[in-house]
């Protein structure tokens, strides 16, 4: 079953064959989707190159991205614009911190740490759903990103990231109530603790990973393809009825007290 075919979608926040947005994307193409992918800089490219290779993405939708370099966001919508004329989904799955910040804790973090953090993680959402507001209005589709846990309870050695991800959902939410009149849908997926290179940037992750293991009802982490069978049901006609939820696939961690 292809539910996906015909459907168009933008995918960023691929680093490498761990990212969860490679899994999204990998099942996204699996159910029919055509897709376009953006890597970080050239140094990325090497790692996203081949993946994108293998989900048969023409490379002239293979597209840099550096949300804080000026521009560049403009570039991709407008590339996309140009060679599709129309979007059917948008996958945001991107957060980032300076070291300082990871390190310090939450009272004593700087001004700019925190805005770059705010800019990459949070606010980058807001600015893809402005530039994508007129190609998804033509297909009536759907905006996704990707948040934790810890942006609504606290969780340990989160600190830095928690706020970026209460304020991403409260967007959702926001954008969710602005977009539905036109039938443009937004979503967030809440991903359970999964090994990836971003992950590895928070404190004694190992750590997480062993406690979410042996606390989740399903008593496993989850895995990147699974969150992607959530991401495509979002950015599909199934889940025409749904949109600004929070929606867990975490094998049931969050349930627990
Ligand atoms: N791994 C987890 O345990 C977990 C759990 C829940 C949510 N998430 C979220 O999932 C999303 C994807 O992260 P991941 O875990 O797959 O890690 P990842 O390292 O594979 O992906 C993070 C992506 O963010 C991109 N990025 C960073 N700075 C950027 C910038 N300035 N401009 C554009 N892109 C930038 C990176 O290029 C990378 O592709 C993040 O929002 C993360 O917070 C991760």
């Amino acid at each position: 079953m292809q539910p996906l075919k015909g459907k168009k979608g933008l995918i960023t926040g691929i680093a490498n064959n761990q990212s969860i947005a490679f899994g999204c994307a990998q099942v996204c193409r699996e159910q029919g989707a055509e897709l376009a992918v953006t890597y970080l800089n050239e140094k990325a490219k090497k790692h996203v190159k081949p993946l994108a290779q293998g989900l048969e993405i023409n490379d002239s939708l293979l597209l840099p991205l550096d949300v804080t370099k000026e521009g560049e966001l403009e570039t991709v919508f407008e590339e996309i614009s140009n060679q599709w004329g129309e979007l059917d989904f948008v996958l945001h799955a991107m957060a980032s911190a300076t070291k300082e910040m990871t390190n310090s804790r939450l009272i004593e973090v700087k001004l700019d740490d925190f805005n770059f953090a705010m800019q990459v993680s949070c606010y980058s959402f807001l600015a893809m759903a402005r530039l994508s507001e007129p190609l998804l209005k033509k297909t009536q589709g759907s905006l996704i990103t990707m948040t934790y846990l810890g942006g609504q309870r606290v969780m340990e050695n989160y600190h830095f990231m928690g706020p970026m991800k209460s304020a991403l959902e409260s967007c959702v939410q926001y954008l969710a109530s602005e977009l539905g009149k036109d039938n443009i849908r937004v979503h967030a997926i809440s991903a359970g603790a999964m090994q990836t290179r971003a992950a590895s940037g928070i404190n004694d992750f190992a750590g997480l990973l062993t406690t979410t293991k042996a606390r989740a009802p399903l008593q496993r982490l989850c895995e990147p393809k699974e969150v992607g069978e959530l991401m495509a049901f979002l950015s599909g006609p199934n889940s025409r009825g749904m949109t600004g939820g929070i929606h867990y696939v975490d094998g049931g961690y969050n349930i627990m007290g």
